[in-house]
């Protein structure tokens, strides 16, 4: 299946003239324009000596995590399963790290470099239960695009 979004993400990733950050954050302000569900949209690159991951380029407002131990949170569980997380109701997960009162939901997709899951993308939304299959989709698909710059 081919995404209209994905001709402006190969042009966005493609523009070698801008350094690799600004084209990841214009990734993610292209995906937040492109859904209104999509209230925050990061990446987050693993550190893999220190078992952390440290937060990249972001759309949305600022948190305070930029930095989340291995197996800590969604994102930390998605970086030792290197399997898509999806979360319907934040609330009913233990192990959340909550980046805003008003988040009810959250997708976690693994980006895979070479085969290594080296981060991943992360976004939270407003709006309950407010991801599913075309979301994971969609994802894995700026993933690999992704990858390939990297
Ligand atoms: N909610 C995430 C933390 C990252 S913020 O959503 C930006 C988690 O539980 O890992």
């Amino acid at each position: 299946m081919e995404f209209p979004i994905r001709k402006k993400l190969k042009s966005i990733l493609g523009n070698k003239d801008q350094p690799v950050d600004a084209r990841l954050e214009q990734v993610c302000l292209l995906l937040q324009k492109s859904n209104p569900a999509y209230d925050w949209v990061g990446f987050y690159f693993a550190d893999v000596e220190k078992k952390e991951l440290h937060l990249g380029p972001f759309a949305g407002a600022p948190t305070d995590h930029t930095v989340i131990p291995f197996g800590k949170g969604i994102c930390g569980q998605v970086a030792e399963s290197s399997e898509n997380f999806v979360v319907p109701d934040v609330e009913a997960q233990d192990n959340y790290i909550a980046c805003g009162i008003d988040v009810r939901s959250e997708i976690v997709v693994p980006l895979f470099v070479g085969g290594q899951n080296i981060g991943q993308i992360d976004i939270d939304s407003h709006t309950p239960d407010a991801f599913g299959e075309a979301d994971e989709r969609l994802l894995e698909m700026v993933n690999f695009e992704v990858a390939k710059i990297l």
